[in-house]
């Protein structure tokens, strides 16, 4: 009966152990986001549309990401190498940093037609019936905010560029790190031209204000 008892608090405090080092330290963050800075800003607002911004995404999506490319689970020429040097709490601890900074918008270029944003509208919210295509809303918000405990990622405010090449990846599967193929699915449906419409759309959304 003790022998049990004390197997039991043993495991409880174990798992609060675990518990309070899986949580991310977002100061000890910024100590270790200096070689990242070069291409994804200082603050996780990049400039290059090739680069990801990473301002405000949420930690759990940025923690996997990064086990992800470390383990080749993910894998990028540019990216990849930059994820070997990284501990686990290292991870953790940048996850924090960058969802913790806030999301500068670009707004989407002048050259860019109102019936693009209109059609990347109807796809997101939408789907596409003929396709069989899914709304990207269905698992990404009206607001495209995301959901932190489904890892499903925040897109609104995303470079267009890197959104259309992360969907492109996903639809040639070159990128096949989606848990039960979720984007590769839903990108094989989407026609370049759609791709583009969506990706427009999503660089036009807000995150400090989602739509509802
Ligand atoms: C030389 C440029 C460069 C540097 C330096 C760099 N990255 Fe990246 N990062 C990229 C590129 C390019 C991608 C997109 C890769 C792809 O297309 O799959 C990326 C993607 C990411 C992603 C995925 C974002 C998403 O929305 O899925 C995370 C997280 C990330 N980088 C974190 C970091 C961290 C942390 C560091 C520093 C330790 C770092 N990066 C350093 C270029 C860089
Ligand atoms: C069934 C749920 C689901 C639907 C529907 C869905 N997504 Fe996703 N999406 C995900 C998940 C899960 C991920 C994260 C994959 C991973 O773990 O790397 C993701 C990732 C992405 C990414 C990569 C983000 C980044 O920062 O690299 C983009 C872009 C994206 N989705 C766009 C879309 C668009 C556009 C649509 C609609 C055409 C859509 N998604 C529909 C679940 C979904």
């Amino acid at each position: 009966m003790l022998n049990k008892f004390a197997y039991i608090t043993g495991l409880i405090l174990s798992l609060m152990a675990g518990h309070a080092l899986a949580a991310g330290d977002a100061t000890a963050g910024a100590q270790k986001i200096v070689t990242c800075t070069a291409c994804h800003g200082p603050n996780g607002n990049s400039m290059n549309p090739a680069w990801p911004k990473l301002a405000g995404q949420h930690a759990e999506y940025l923690l996997k990401q990064l086990h992800d490319f470390k383990s080749g689970n993910r894998s990028n020429p540019t990216m990849s190498p930059m994820t070997a040097p990284l501990s686990d709490q290292d991870m953790e601890d940048i996850a924090a940093y960058f969802s913790n900074q806030t999301m500068q918008e670009t707004p989407v270029a002048a050259s860019v037609e109102a019936k693009t944003i209109q059609l990347g509208e109807n796809l997101y919210r939408a789907g596409a019936a003929k396709s069989g295509l899914p709304a990207c809303m269905a698992c990404h918000g009206p607001g495209a905010a995301g959901n932190p405990a489904a890892k499903y990622p925040a897109l609104a405010g995303q470079h267009a560029a890197y959104t259309a090449a992360q969907l492109q990846a996903f639809k040639t599967e070159t990128r096949k790190n989606d848990a039960n193929n979720m984007m590769r699915d839903v990108a094989g449906k989407l026609s370049n031209e759609e791709i583009e419409a969506v990706s427009q759309y999503i660089q036009g959304l807000s995150q400090a204000a989602p739509a509802k």
